[in-house]
């Protein structure tokens, strides 16, 4: 049988509000979430026992064992099959490499096996997995597991990671205050347009203080991406270090990418368009 295939978009926190905690310890959120076109690839293969292979840019230092959410999440879905994993996005960087390359198995084992992918307890496998399982642009709330799909919409941006890991449970612990107020209403066109960037500019990561206290880098990113001609929103997505910046096109977004690089050719420096 021939393999199906499922592109891993990075995910992108354009805003995310922690307005409470559990008494388990999970965070309650408010989170508007944005999908990019630079991800991970992952390729199933009919097997009769699991089995994984990471390969790509990015694959050093990823699990390629039972540890690694791909795999966890074809045990999940009570599947055997074998993964290959093309890693091109960094890990433990607040762009949700792991619950995505989650999200795209699922899809692909799902086209390989013609079984329906439950849409009960994927937030089990990772928070992030039930907005990766939609894709393009939603509002996450509860702990994750709450998912409203919004209408498409398409921005340009540059994202930037400076090379380090961030513990996303030592940024929760980091933040001292726990409730904080949720998003404000979203304007009706999200489409892009001016209004929209400006109602995001009033919204906030509120995970972005207490990860730039445990890595002082971030500030730097976030400071680098301010300073590029024609970023008009900068901001930290999920729990970090990746950053990102809007731009008005994609050739300001691209001339920002050329000249970060020049500046810092160890960041992984990315144009791409988030949907
Ligand atoms: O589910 P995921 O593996 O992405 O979460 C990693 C850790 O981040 C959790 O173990 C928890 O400490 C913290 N977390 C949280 N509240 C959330 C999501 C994650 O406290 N809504």
């Amino acid at each position: 049988m021939s393999p199906t295939d499922a592109f891993a978009p990075a995910k992108v926190n354009l805003a995310l509000h922690v307005t409470g905690q559990r008494a388990d310890g999970y965070h309650l959120l408010d989170s508007l979430v944005v999908f990019a076109d630079v991800g991970d690839r992952v390729r199933v293969t009919e097997a009769r026992a699991m089995a994984l292979t990471v390969t790509g840019p990015r694959a050093a230092g990823v699990p390629a064992d039972a540890r690694n959410l791909c795999w966890k999440a074809s045990e999940w879905f009570g599947e055997s099959v074998s993964i290959v994993l093309e890693k091109h996005l960094p890990a433990a960087a607040g762009i949700g490499g792991g619950s995505s390359d989650a999200a795209a198995t699922l899809r692909a084992v799902a086209d390989l096996r013609g079984r329906p992918v439950p849409s009960e307890g994927l937030e089990r496998l990772g928070a992030d997995v039930p907005v990766c399982m939609v894709g393009h642009a939603a509002r996450m709330a509860g702990i994750g597991d709450v998912v409203h799909p919004l209408p498409p919409l398409a921005l340009h941006a540059v994202l930037v990671n400076p090379g380090v890991d961030v513990s996303t449970p030592a940024v929760f612990k980091a933040l001292t205050q726990k409730t904080n107020p949720p998003m404000a209403e979203m304007p009706a066109a999200a489409g892009g347009a001016g209004g929209f960037v400006d109602w995001l500019a009033a919204q906030r990561n509120d995970l972005q203080v207490p990860a730039v206290a445990l890595q002082p880098v971030i500030g730097h990113v976030l400071a680098a991406l301010e300073a590029s001609p024609g970023a008009r929103l900068v901001r930290m997505s999920g729990s970090g270090a990746t950053c990102f910046a809007l731009y008005d096109d994609s050739a300001e977004a691209e001339a920002a990418a050329d000249g970060l690089r020049a500046l810092h050719a160890d960041w992984w420096v990315e144009p791409c368009t988030l949907r």
